[in-house]
């Protein structure tokens, strides 16, 4: 059984939709999978790039031997060691033992702590802007360190303009037959939550693969993870740069809230109700009990604002809020304008501590001293409210 499909002359996306795990790293929830992508060049030379992860090994040499046609593989690219594109590496190295593996030095180190240490001596080592020659193509490495582990690099094929980006420019979602982005309607927000969550602490390093590819003229990109991309590959570069510089999108407000009795979502929704009074449009409220963080962290890197509203819980944080708050600071969240509001019964102390976990934070503007709530929303607090909505809506104008 085999299911590939081409990309351009003798170039062939041979990878495998992982529809079974409902966690990506076995921490967030992909409900509609991932692709794990690899690809296939066959010149004078045949080339695979990268592989695939756990468990997909059947319908992966399936697409690799119906591509070959009976050839062998004379090299194998790992532009990333992560185990949800090597896993496949061992059984490669079996099955094709004339394959030589390129990586740089970290490679082919991490290389032999997965699979069996005599895996190195089969690697080539390349460095920054070293190069192979294929027959008709060149291929080009360039080292993306930190996008996302420390030995990842991409690969360029100077002849037709290919860049294997690794795990720059994935997507969440597994590929459901239309492999380029422009086949059916892009999903930039599983793109906005694999960025935030699997890259979005590497900003700066994710500018730097950027601007080496300034230099390089791309007409197809093609990562690890969904779609591949032929056409409007500067709307997305757009996208990185605005999420490596960890600038937002939107001028737009996100009210997270973690509420025990539903008296701290009552606050909330205030604020929302008022703000759309007052004609902001878009504000979106995620309730952290019930969505998971990592679409919180995008949408978080998405707009310019976000309230945070939290209930006191063990004399702390209630425990979804402390999550979000460790995921942001994790993922160096930062340059955003924020408003907290707390609430307790007898001794809230959540403001303190939201404001606590901000400070950590770079360049966060806080728009007041936090809203104090004890237990529910009293007409007081209710003026508070209303006044921190017409604060934002001052401040998404300015
Ligand atoms: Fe898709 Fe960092 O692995």
């Amino acid at each position: 059984m085999h299911c590939v499909r081409k990309i351009a002359e003798n170039v062939f996306w041979v990878g495998v939709n992982e529809r079974h795990n409902p966690f990506f790293e076995n921490i967030y929830p992909v409900p509609e999978g991932y692709s794990c992508n690899s690809y296939l060049i066959l010149d004078e030379k045949t080339v695979l790039t990268d592989t695939v992860g756990p468990d997909l090994g059947e319908m992966f040499f399936g697409n690799i031997e119906h591509v070959l046609g009976g050839r062998k593989i004379d090299y194998v690219i790992v532009n990333h060691m992560e185990p949800d594109h090597c896993s496949m590496l061992g059984r490669l190295a079996e099955k094709y033992p004339d394959a030589v593996f390129v990586g740089n030095q970290k490679t082919a180190v991490m290389a032999g702590q997965f699979f069996d240490e005599k895996i190195q001596s089969r690697f080539m080592i390349v460095k920054e802007g070293d190069s192979l020659s294929i027959g008709k193509r060149t291929l080009r490495f360039y080292m993306a360190p930190m996008v996302h582990w420390p030995e990842t690099m991409v690969t360029y094929d100077e002849a037709e303009r290919i860049l294997y980006s690794a795990d720059a420019f994935g997507t969440f979602g597994s590929i459901n037959g239309n492999l380029f982005a422009d086949e059916d309607g892009f999903d930039m927000d599983s793109a906005r939550v694999y960025y935030t969550n699997i890259v979005g602490k590497y900003g700066l390093q994710t500018a730097a693969l950027l601007k080496k590819m300034e230099a390089l003229s791309i007409d197809i990109l093609c990562p690890l993870h969904g779609p591949v991309w032929r056409k409007n590959i500067e709307v997305f570069e757009g996208k990185y740069r605005l999420w490596s510089r960890y600038e937002p999108e939107d001028r737009a407000v996100v009210i997270a809230y973690a509420s025990i009795y539903g008296n701290t979502e009552h606050a909330a929704e205030r604020l929302a109700f008022k703000l759309g009074e007052l004609g902001v449009k878009g504000v979106k409220m995620y309730d952290l009990s019930r969505v998971d963080p990592s679409k919180v962290l995008a949408e978080a890197f998405r707009c310019s604002h976000i309230v945070l509203a939290s209930s006191t819980y063990n004399n702390g944080l209630f425990t979804p809020m402390e999550v979000l708050l460790n995921d942001l600071k994790a993922h160096n969240f930062q340059n955003r304008t924020v408003a907290v509001i707390e609430n307790g019964t007898w001794a809230p102390a959540s403001g303190k501590l939201m404001l606590e976990a901000l400070s950590c934070m770079k360049n966060i503007t806080i728009l007041r001293d936090p809203i104090s709530i004890k237990s529910s929303l009293k007409e007081q607090g209710a003026q508070a409210i209303d006044e921190l909505a017409g604060e934002i809506a001052l401040s998404l104008n300015q």
